[in-house]
C-alpha cells in the first residue's frame, strides 16, 4: 500500500515506485517531516523524529511551518486573529486515508482555525501533490497574511545545487544552475501572472547529470503571484516553501468559510534530470491537461499574425488559408485585429464585435472557406484587457484594476479588466458565448499581454482590496472551466506575450501554450531546452516564421526547430517561393509522421544547446520500438570539420535498431546497430566539411531529423 500509518511510531509513510516521503508526530504533538528521498526497503528503515538534526532552540523540519511557537522555517501560514494575536498554534487532530489520498487535520483550537493538509500520490511518476484547506470554524473573522501550499526539506550538502527557469519577454525558460548557500533564495512573481521572469518550477540536485543522480523537483499550479523560497541554514536540511506569494496579499476568512491553496506538485528522480522531466511530462499528460484532449494529437496550425498583423481582411485571410491548406496545415488561425476598431495596438481591445470593414460578411464566409479547404478554424482573443480607446472603457471605466486618485498606467496601450469583479467575469463569459455560439470555431488562442501595476479595487472595502490577486485567478479559472465544459469541441491555447503564463494551474484548462514570441529558430532552442525541464513537448507550440531572416536559416532548420513540440507555421506564405512550398509540404508531412512519438513519447536531451556545438533531442515511444532524433547545429561553437558523435538513449540493449532519414517511402539508412551499441558508440552526424570543400560555403544552420525503428 502506498500510504501507511505506523501507529506505534505515529509516522505516516508515503511511497511511490521509487520515492519515500515520511513525517511523524513528535512528543509535543507537532508534525515533523523526517524524510524525502529514495524509497527504502522496509518501513522501519525510515528515520524517526529523534533522528532529526536540531541545532538550536528554535524548531525546524515542521511538516507545515507556521508563524508561531518556536518555528524558524519560512512560514506556510501567517494569520492575525481578531484580538491581534499572530501566534499560530496548530495541534494534530486526526487523519484520513482515501485511496491514494491522505488528509491530515490540524487545529488551532482556541481560535477555531482548522487546517487540512492534502497529499495525493501519483505512484507511477514518483510525484506527490500537496495542497491545504483552511476553514474558519470560529465566529470571528481571521485575517490570512500568508498561506502557502507546502514546506519540504532536502538533504544539506556541499554539492547542493538549485535549478530554475528565468527569462523575460522573448527570452523565456532559461535554465540556471547555482550553488545553494546559506540564506534564502526566492523565486517569485509579483506581476499578477506566472510571468516570463521566473517560472514556478525548481529542481535541486547534488551534481546530477541527465542520466544519473538524485533530483528533487517541484511545480506550482498557480497563474497569479507565486513564490518558492529555498532556505538554507548551516547544518539543517534545506527547506523549500511554495505557494501563493504573500507579497501585497491578505485575505479575510469569514466564519464558516474555507480557503483552498493551489497544488504544489513535487517529485523525485534517482536517474538524473531526464527521468525527472519525463515524469513531469507524463504526469501532465495523464493528470493535469484537460483529459478529453490530453492524448489527442495536436494539429498542425497556421497563424496569420506575422503575415498580416492587424491588417486582417476576409480576402487576405482566404489567400493565406488556401496556401496553408496546400502545405498540409490542419488548423487555420486568425490572430489579433479582427474586431472593434483594432487597427493597431492602440484601440479596440474590449470591443468584441466583428469589424465590418474587414469582414463585411461577418466571420462566416471566411470560416466556411477555411472548412471547405479541409481545415479547422481558430481565432485570437484577449478577454482580460481593454484599450482606453474603446467603447468598453468609455462605458465602464470602473471595470479596470486601479487605485483612486492614482495614474492608470498602460502597458502595450492597455489596461487590465478587474476579473475579480463578478460583472467583469460575466461580461467575458457573455461575449465568449456569443462568439462561440454564433461561429463555427474549433480553436481559441487566449492571450494576455500585460502585467498588473496599480493593483487597486476601489469598489470593495480597503481591507479586502488585496484579495484581488487570488480572486482574479479563481475567476479566470472559472471562465476557462465554463468554456471547456460548454464547448468541448474547442481546443484552447494559452498565450501571454509568449510564455508569460505557463504553469500547471492554467494547464488544467489549456490544451497547449504559446512558448515565446521569439520565433528565431536558433535563439528559440535555448528556450525550448529550458521548457523541456518543466513542461511536456506536446503543449509547446513552435511556429516556423521568417524571424532571423529567410536567407540566414534554411527552411528545413526552421521546421526542425519547431518540430520539437507541437508544430505551427507563422511565416508569411505570400513570400514563399515554389521551392519553399515544396520544402514546407514535405516537412509538414515529416512532422505528421513523427508527431505521435514527439507528442506522446519520452523525451531525452542528448545535448545542451547552451554548452554544445549542437542541440539534439531524442523521443522514444512507450514500447521503445520507434523513435525520432531532432538534431540542430549550434554554429556559435562550430568546427570546420564538424562531426558529431551522437549517443542515443533509452533503447533496449539487445534489440537491433535501424536509424534512417526520409519522408514517406523514402528511406536513407544511416546505421543499423544494437540498442547497446547506439548508446555506447553512437552514430556520427557529419555536416559542413564536405559542403565547404565543394562550394567554399559552410552551412551554419544545419539540421536533421532521424527516425529510429526496431527491426
Ligand atoms: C502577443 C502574442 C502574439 C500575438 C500578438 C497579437 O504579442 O504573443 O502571438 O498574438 O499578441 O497582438
Amino acid at each position: 500500500m502506498a500510504i501507511v500509518f505506523e501507529e506505534k511510531k505515529k509516522k505516516w509513510i508515503l511511497e511511490t515506485i521509487n520515492m519515500g516521503y515520511v513525517f511523524a508526530l513528535d512528543k509535543e504533538g507537532k508534525l515533523k517531516n523526517v524524510y524525502w528521498g529514495s524509497k527504502l526497503p522496509r518501513f522501519e528503515d525510515y528515520p524517526e523524529v529523534d533522528d532529526l538534526v536540531v541545532m538550536d532552540r528554535y524548531t525546524w523540519d515542521d511538516e507545515f511551518s507556521v508563524r508561531g511557537e518556536k518555528n524558524n522555517v519560512e512560514p506556510c501560514l501567517k494569520v492575525e486573529y481578531y484580538d491581534g494575536v499572530r501566534d499560530v498554534v496548530l495541534n494534530y487532530v486526526d487523519f484520513e486515508i482515501k485511496g491514494n489520498q491522505l488528509i491530515i487535520k490540524l487545529l488551532d483550537e482556541q481560535y477555531g482555525l482548522s487546517v487540512k493538509l492534502f497529499y495525493r500520490l501519483i505512484e507511477k511518476y514518483d510525484i506527490i501533490e500537496r495542497w491545504v484547506e483552511l476553514e474558519n470554524s470560529s465566529d470571528k473573522e481571521i485575517k490570512i497574511e500568508d498561506i502557502k501550499s507546502a514546506s519540504l526539506y532536502v538533504e544539506n550538502s556541499e554539492k547542493v545545487r538549485l535549478n530554475y527557469l528565468t527569462g523575460m519577454w522573448g527570452s523565456e525558460f532559461h535554465l540556471r544552475k547555482e550553488k545553494i548557500n546559506e540564506g534564502s533564495k526566492v523565486l517569485e512573481s509579483r506581476v499578477g501572472k506566472t510571468s516570463a521572469y521566473m517560472n514556478p518550477y525548481f529542481a535541486i540536485d547534488y551534481d546530477a547529470t541527465e542520466d544519473n543522480g538524485k533530483v528533487y523537483f517541484g511545480e506550482l499550479a498557480w497563474s497569479g503571484n507565486w513564490k518558492i523560497s529555498i532556505q538554507k541554514r548551516i547544518y539543517e536540511r534545506i527547506a523549500i516553501i511554495a505557494g501563493i506569494n504573500e507579497w501585497d496579499f491578505t485575505y479575510i476568512l469569514e466564519p464558516s468559510k474555507k480557503f483552498m491553496t493551489p497544488k504544489f506538485v513535487f517529485g523525485f528522480s534517482e536517474e538524473g534530470f531526464s527521468k525527472a522531466s519525463q515524469n513531469l511530462h507524463h504526469y501532465q499528460l495523464d493528470y493535469i491537461l484537460p483529459q478529453d484532449k490530453a492524448h489527442k494529437l495536436r494539429k498542425v496550425l497556421y497563424n496569420s499574425w506575422e503575415a498580416t498583423t492587424f491588417n486582417v481582411t476576409e480576402e487576405n485571410q482566404k489567400i493565406l488559408a488556401e496556401k496553408a491548406a496546400k502545405i498540409g496545415v490542419e488548423l487555420f488561425v486568425i490572430d489579433d485585429g479582427w474586431f472593434g476598431q483594432r487597427n493597431d495596438d492602440r484601440a479596440g481591445l474590449g470591443d468584441w464585435y466583428v469589424n465590418k470593414e474587414k469582414f463585411p460578411n461577418g466571420l462566416k464566409s471566411l470560416i466556411d472557406y477555411v472548412k471547405s479547404l479541409g481545415m479547422d478554424f481558430g481565432i485570437w482573443v484577449e478577454p482580460e484587457m481593454v484599450n482606453p480607446d474603446s467603447d468598453l472603457y468609455r462605458k465602464h471605466p470602473d471595470w479596470v484594476i486601479n487605485f483612486q486618485n492614482r495614474p492608470r498606467s498602460v502597458e502595450r496601450n492597455q489596461l487590465m479588466l478587474n476579473l475579480a469583479r463578478e460583472d467583469v467575469k460575466q461580461f467575458i463569459i457573455d461575449f465568449m458565448d456569443k462568439l462561440l455560439l454564433e461561429n463555427n470555431i474549433d480553436f481559441v488562442k487566449w492571450d494576455m499581454n500585460r502585467h498588473v501595476f496599480e493593483s487597486g479595487w476601489p469598489e470593495v472595502e480597503s481591507e479586502r482590496q488585496r484579495e484581488i490577486w487570488v480572486k482574479y485567478v479563481w475567476n479566470l479559472y472559472d471562465i476557462w472551466k465554463y468554456l471547456r465544459e460548454k464547448y468541448p469541441h474547442v481546443t484552447f491555447e494559452n498565450c501571454s506575450s509568449g510564455g508569460g503564463r505557463v504553469d500547471l494551474g492554467i494547464m488544467q484548462y489549456a490544451d497547449q501554450v504559446w512558448t515565446s514570441d521569439n520565433t528565431d529558430p536558433f535563439d528559440r532552442l535555448e528556450i525550448q531546452e529550458g521548457f523541456s525541464y518543466a513542461y511536456a513537448p506536446k503543449i509547446m507550440m513552435g511556429w516556423v516564421t521568417d524571424w532571423g531572416g529567410k536567407d540566414t536559416y534554411p527552411l528545413e532548420y526552421r521546421f526542425h526547430s519547431s518540430m520539437m513540440g507541437s508544430l505551427g507555421i507563422g511565416a508569411d506564405l505570400n513570400k514563399f517561393s515554389e521551392k519553399d512550398f515544396e520544402i514546407a509540404k514535405k516537412q509538414v508531412q515529416l512532422y505528421k509522421e513523427i508527431r505521435e512519438i514527439v507528442q506522446e513519447g519520452y523525451q531525452y536531451r542528448l545535448s545542451s544547446v547552451a554548452k554544445e556545438r549542437y542541440f539534439a533531442v531524442q523521443y522514444l515511444n512507450e514500447d521503445k520500438s520507434e523513435g525520432v532524433i531532432i538534431y540542430l547545429r549550434n554554429p556559435r561553437r562550430f568546427g570546420l570539420f564538424d562531426r558529431v558523435n551522437l549517443k542515443l538513449k533509452g533503447l533496449e540493449e539487445k534489440s537491433i535498431y535501424k536509424i534512417y532519414e526520409g519522408v514517406g517511402e523514402e528511406e536513407i539508412e544511416v546505421k543499423t546497430l544494437s540498442g547497446k551499441a547506439l548508446e555506447e558508440r553512437g552514430i556520427i552526424i557529419e555536416d559542413s566539411s564536405k559542403e565547404f570543400f565543394s562550394t567554399n560555403k559552410i552551412k551554419h544552420f544545419y539540421s536533421r531529423v532521424l527516425k529510429i525503428n526496431k527491426i
